[in-house]
């Protein structure tokens, strides 16, 4: 292997940063050349790529978003862009692509295997909506950023004795939900994945008041519901205690990685440049009871995401 690709696809996610020093500075250690592809697909599309040395990816490692960039690209979707894409591939003497991203980014890098060219795909995504993983590269700090909004909104809450939802990114998946309404002691969490009832919350939010509860945080996962703020009013409505909605959005999606997604990132770009070296392609990456794995993308396409639980009901019991 004398020359990869690195590229940053889709929704971009702290620590993406720290994937790419990793991939870069392992391959230079190992005397593999690294091109930095921009913008994901459409980078390849255009050939907007660029040699990558030690100092590319310096003073990177802290930094939220991507240095390469990213985009949801329509066009290597289509014939024409994707051959397009592999013709550059080809000028540029790339002979494997190392892909940081969430699902459709994979799709995408299953196709270009498909076609002949080695590809290794690193999850990087808020979401944590990859069912082959037990973690993906942005989605611990995407919760903590939540924990920390959950927190200020928790002090106005309890001064104003209100009720205040927050709405929280993940798409399909309540994954993000979860772990912050469990760690920001939640009083009621609502995914995607788990059918709920307003009355039951209204239940719940009532309960808490007349036993001298004076906040009320209620996590709604951006998949469930068409409506928010009708659903902040019909609690209000239910209830008669004053609801306000907060809708986090981007926040989640930028700062400084954590410690945790920052080594995740580490970890999983040292072991792309060595699977690549090792002839071992059409494979993603994850993480496994604190075990790097690898699995054909195919198959960890293919596995369906749950929601867990255990954890789940243990957020329930905790909230009584
Ligand atoms: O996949 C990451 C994510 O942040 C989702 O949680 C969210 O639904 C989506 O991307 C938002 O996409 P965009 O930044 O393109 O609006």
């Amino acid at each position: 292997m004398r020359k990869i690709g690195v590229l940053t696809s889709g929704g971009d996610s702290p620590g993406m940063n720290a994937a790419i020093r990793a991939v870069v500075r392992s391959a230079i250690y190992h005397d593999i050349k690294v091109v930095g592809i921009k913008k994901g697909y459409e980078g390849l599309i255009n050939g907007d790529i660029e040699d990558m040395n030690l100092s590319s990816v310096a003073d990177i490692i802290h930094r939220g978003g991507t240095i390469l960039r990213t985009a949801r690209s329509e066009e290597f979707k289509a014939e024409r862009g994707f051959q397009k894409a592999l013709n550059v591939i080809s000028i540029f003497g790339i002979e494997g692509i190392v892909v940081i991203g969430g699902d459709g980014s994979f799709r995408g890098a299953e196709k270009l295997s498909q076609a002949g060219i080695k590809t290794i795909g690193l999850p990087g995504t808020i979401d944590n909506d990859l069912a082959y993983t037990d973690f993906t590269i942005g989605f611990d700090t995407a919760v903590n950023t939540v924990v920390n909004a959950i927190s200020n909104i928790r002090d106005t809450s309890t001064s104003h004795g209100r009720a205040n939802i927050i709405e929280v990114m993940g798409r399909h998946c309540g994954d993000i939900a979860l772990y912050a309404g469990l760690a920001g002691g939640a009083e009621s969490i609502i995914v995607p994945e788990v059918p709920f009832s307003i009355d039951d919350i209204c239940k719940r939010l009532i309960q808490g008041r007349n036993r001298g509860k004076l906040h009320s945080i209620i996590i709604l996962a951006e998949g469930v519901l068409k409506d928010s703020h009708e659903f902040a009013k019909q609690i209000e409505e239910k209830t008669g205690i004053e609801t306000k909605l907060t809708i986090l959005g981007h926040i989640q999606r930028g700062g400084s990685p954590t410690a945790f997604d920052r080594i995740l990132a580490s970890r999983m770009g040292g072991r792309a440049v060595e699977l690549m070296m090792e002839d071992k392609t059409s494979r993603v990456l994850g993480i496994k009871g604190n075990e790097i794995i690898d699995m054909d993308i195919s198959e960890a396409l293919s596995i369906k995401k749950e929601i867990n639980k255990n954890l789940y009901e243990l957020a329930k019991i905790l909230s009584i």
